[in-house]
């Protein structure tokens, strides 16, 4: 038989071990499902021992562990290293949800006419790195496989991946391979398969003001002392000017421009604007003057409040000038940008416009470099073939405004190349209540990832 006869006789079972691993919380966010997290990790380890890896382990971290698995079937052939995450994002807020978040069904929509399995992590990533499992275990099953495959799969990736790198520097020669597959992003549609060959870079904030040392009558004080409310909104609208840009000094120093023709090539990817407004249910798009919004989010680097908080926000109504104001910033990086030099310039010029009737606190959550890959490497090459097997379309290279930081300290530390070899699509929620997964989606990518390891390996041999 071979692997995608296996798939397909499979189907059944492949879909519901994937929503069995859909109902286990593991949100690394929030300590209150730490046994879910581990429990997600088992199950990942499981799944691996299951599909007939040698070696399939729990490696503690500082934090959540990392789950790895690897079969050599001959030292001598192309290896690939599988990355993905079993972490996600709360689902919070669960009143949003049509179906409760962790009870994952599967329902038809207007993108997804076969259905789409709807769950927290069913695209970001549980559904999008157990493709990779089972593509191993139908290759596994009827002997097609044809290269080495490691995986190394995370529990803290949706929180910054804080103990990866120290696991990567300390496992180097284990990790070792010759292309690296990650299935963590978008294409731009069924009918328009792409490969991701960009994504953003990140540095997260969170500053506190302070005004008055207690929460005062509004009456009282009003209008004689700093509400710091009033002044952190004003501080943060100062951050953009009238044509959008970043107005932190050295904001921009290292953004590389990309040339006419990268950019004109770039805006030649299918995009209709009125969909993708029609879609979000928006009158106007909104971004950066003279730059398109594939541009704005794939070439631009921004800023975005990701939450603003303080003062009275119960039933009701209270006067109160609040004693403290809060907000967490983050801010997408394009390559050469640094994060932590980035973060620095912030903290001084937030503190620099900061009145003298406020105190203003900078505190630096986590970050992580800008990439962009090669589309035109061996592996860049494979998932070519691979995807223009299975969609009957040649892929077109994007660039995306998400970030996985780790792709970066691959690209330095591992040497070798990541394709991002993602089956989502834009619209799959990611994030946000009702999040989903093509079922479609899935068992193209299944049988997508089996074909890149036959075309892989082939290009090395020639
Ligand atoms: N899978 C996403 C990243 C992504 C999403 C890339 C869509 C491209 C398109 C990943 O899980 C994620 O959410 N990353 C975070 C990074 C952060 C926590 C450091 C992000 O982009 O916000
Ligand atoms: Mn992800
Ligand atoms: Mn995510």
């Amino acid at each position: 038989m071979s692997a995608a006869a296996f798939i397909e006789k499979n189907k059944d079972r492949f879909l519901n071990e994937l929503l069995d691993l859909l109902r286990i919380p593991s949100v690394s966010a929030d300590p209150k499902f730490k046994n879910d997290v581990f429990a997600a990790a088992n199950f990942v380890k499981e799944s691996l021992e299951k599909a007939g890896a040698d070696v399939a382990e729990i490696c503690e971290t500082a934090g959540y562990p990392i789950v790895y698995g690897e079969k050599i079937i001959d030292p001598s052939l192309p290896t690939v290293l599988v990355y993905g995450h079993y972490d996600v994002q709360p689902a919070d807020p669960y009143e949003l949800w049509d179906s409760p978040p962790f009870e994952p069904v599967i329902k038809k929509t207007t993108i997804h006419p076969e259905g789409a399995i709807f769950a927290r992590g069913s695209a970001d990533d549980k559904g999008q790195f157990y493709m990779h499992v089972k593509a191993f275990e139908a290759m596994m099953a009827t002997g097609e496989l044809s290269c080495n495959v490691k995986f190394m799969i995370e529990g803290e990736e949706e929180v910054g991946s804080d103990n990866l790198d120290a696991f990567v520097m300390a496992k180097k020669d284990r990790l070792k391979a010759d292309v690296i597959l990650i299935s963590d992003t978008h294409m731009i549609s069924m009918k328009d398969p792409s490969i991701t060959v960009g994504l953003r870079g990140m540095a997260y904030m969170e500053v506190e003001v302070t005004g008055a040392n207690r929460d005062l009558h509004s009456g009282t004080y009003g209008g004689a002392v700093a509400n710091p409310i009033n002044v952190l909104c004003k501080m943060i609208a100062s951050l953009k000017d009238e044509n959008e840009q970043i107005t932190i000094p050295g904001f921009y120093d290292k953004v590389q421009q990309l040339a006419d023709e990268q950019r004109k090539r770039l805006n030649e990817a299918p995009f209709d604007l009125k969909e993708y407004q029609d879609k979000l249910d928006i009158e106007e798009v909104h971004g950066e003057k003279s730059y398109t919004t594939i541009e704005r989010v794939g070439i631009r680097p921004t800023l975005d409040v990701n939450g603003i908080w303080g003062g009275y926000t119960g039933e009701g109504a209270k006067t109160v000038l609040p004693s403290k104001a809060f907000a967490k910033i983050s801010m997408r990086l394009i390559p050469d940008q640094d994060w932590h030099e980035i973060a620095t310039l912030f903290e001084d010029h937030f503190k620099a416009i900061a009145p003298k009737s406020v105190k203003v606190k900078v505190k630096k959550h986590h970050g992580g470099a800008p990439a962009v890959v090669s589309d035109s490497s061996i592996g860049y090459q494979a998932a070519e073939a691979a995807m223009q097997e299975t969609f009957g379309k040649r892929p077109i290279p994007t660039r995306e405004g998400g970030s996985i930081p780790i792709v970066a300290l691959f690209q330095k530390e591992l040497g070798s190349d990541p394709i991002l070899f993602g089956f989502g699509l834009d619209t799959d929620a990611l994030h946000s209540p009702n999040e989903h997964y093509g079922v479609k989606n899935y068992f193209i990518g299944i049988e997508t990832i089996a074909a890149f390891f036959k075309h892989f390996r082939q290009l090395n041999q020639k």
